[in-house]
């Protein structure tokens, strides 16, 4: 059986179904509202038994998997820095927020990511598979 972390977000809505250029099927899910997640402030959500750490990056809201590829530490706690990186709350790994990529010693592998859709306020990023 699994539990939800106590601040994590299920989805609520049906998907929404995306065809991208190379003609593969996104699907969208509805994790929270835009106003969940002020300007500079992150959220954790989960989708498919997958955290998922959401950022606002100056009203731009971007989703990567809460987890730190060096030791499994929450993204989603650590500290906004340079504008666009995130850094673990463990260890100091930075990761870029957009792309997910390692920036720091001690991790190297980028954390996955996430398409993310904002529509009439609310926040729907690609189901984690
Ligand atoms: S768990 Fe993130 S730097 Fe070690």
């Amino acid at each position: 059986m699994f539990f939800a972390p106590p601040n994590a977000t299920q989805p609520d809505e049906e998907p929404i179904r995306q065809q991208s250029k190379d003609s593969t099927i996104s699907e969208f899910v509805k994790v929270a509202a835009l106003t969940d997640i002020p300007a500079g402030a992150s959220k954790l959500v989960e989708v498919n038994q997958v955290r998922v750490a959401l950022f606002n990056l100056d009203g731009e809201i971007h989703a990567i998997e809460d987890v730190c590829t060096h030791d499994g530490g929450p993204l989603v706690e650590g500290t906004i820095v340079n504008e666009c990186q995130v850094q673990c709350p463990r260890h100091g790994a930075r990761f870029d927020i957009r792309t997910g990529a390692a920036l720091s010693f001690p991790a190297f592998e980028a954390t996955n990511t996430y398409a993310v859709q904002v529509k009439d306020g609310e926040v729907w990023i690609e189901r984690p598979e």
